[in-house]
């Protein structure tokens, strides 16, 4: 029989590790993907020595290809219902639209962009036919066009995030808001201590994965009524 499943990109390390590891207390069979073998088997090592069992994958997250590989490696295993795509890269800090080059813009936009479309592309449609299943897109206040999210610098990494919105609001609606039981959503975590938010941010991975977690365990009821939206500490932000 299949395991009612929790996918989380970036799940090895930070905010999707954090994410992870509460789901996975929440009983979910929680399948994390990252970037390397190793980084799989360190994060499995870690969640273990708390008590933890998770699922993981290597997967080329930026090759459509390797995603449509991994739905089949997972199918009769795990039924996923709650897709979470936590992976993601920060721009090089010089990265101003006029100074940022083609390569590191599309090193970005593949890991950040593309590669959420492509497990949504892939992951989806399964939940739509069962008329079960969430997704929840982690993004960053730095890709809102309200607040900081458009005050320059970092390009790739703000339009990446920016574009993410744009791709959770146009599939939560393309999915009938909720109507037809798939929930998406996207949430900013606010500045974490994780390899990516450094040392001295002042909130902690699993302060940042508390929103993902909720989204991803509320009430069905709940759900229904409010989603397709931006989140920032179980509330609603404008995008
Ligand atoms: N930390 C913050 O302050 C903050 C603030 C706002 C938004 N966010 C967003 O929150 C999400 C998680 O951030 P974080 O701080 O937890 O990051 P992190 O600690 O740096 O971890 C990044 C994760 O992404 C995975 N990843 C990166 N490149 C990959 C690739 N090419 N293929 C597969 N996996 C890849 C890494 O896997 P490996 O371990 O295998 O490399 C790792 O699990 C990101 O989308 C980020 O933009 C973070």
């Amino acid at each position: 029989m299949s395991l009612r499943g929790a996918l989380v990109t970036g799940g090895t390390r930070g905010i999707g590790f954090a994410t992870a590891l509460e789901l996975a207390r929440r009983d979910f069979h929680v399948v994390i993907v990252g970037s390397s073998e190793e980084s799989i088997q360190s994060a499995k090592s870690k969640a273990l020595s708390s008590g933890v069992t998770l699922d993981g994958h290597a997967c080329d997250i930026t090759d459509p290809a390797a995603v449509t590989t991994l739905r089949d490696q997972l199918a009769g295993v795990s039924e996923i219902e709650v897709l979470v795509n936590s992976a993601g890269v920060m721009s090089e800090r010089t990265a101003k639209t006029l100074r940022a080059t083609a390569v590191e813009w599309r090193r970005v936009l593949a890991i950040n962009l593309d590669a959420p479309f492509y497990f949504m592309n892939t992951f989806v449609p399964a939940m739509v036919e069962r008329r079960e299943g969430r997704v929840i897109n982690v993004t960053a206040c730095l890709g809102r066009f309200s607040g900081p999210g458009n005050t320059g610098g970092l390009a790739p990494y703000r339009i990446s995030k920016s574009g993410l919105n744009a791709l959770t609001k146009n599939l939560a609606h393309e999915l009938g808001t909720g109507s037809r039981g798939v929930f998406v959503d996207a949430v900013c975590p606010g500045h974490c201590r994780t390899d990516m938010g450094g040392p001295d941010a002042p909130r902690s991975a699993e302060e940042g994965a508390d929103t993902i977690v909720w989204l991803a365990t509320r009430p069905k009821e709940e759900a229904a009524k409010q989603t397709g939206l931006l989140w920032e500490d179980r509330q609603v932000v404008p995008w």
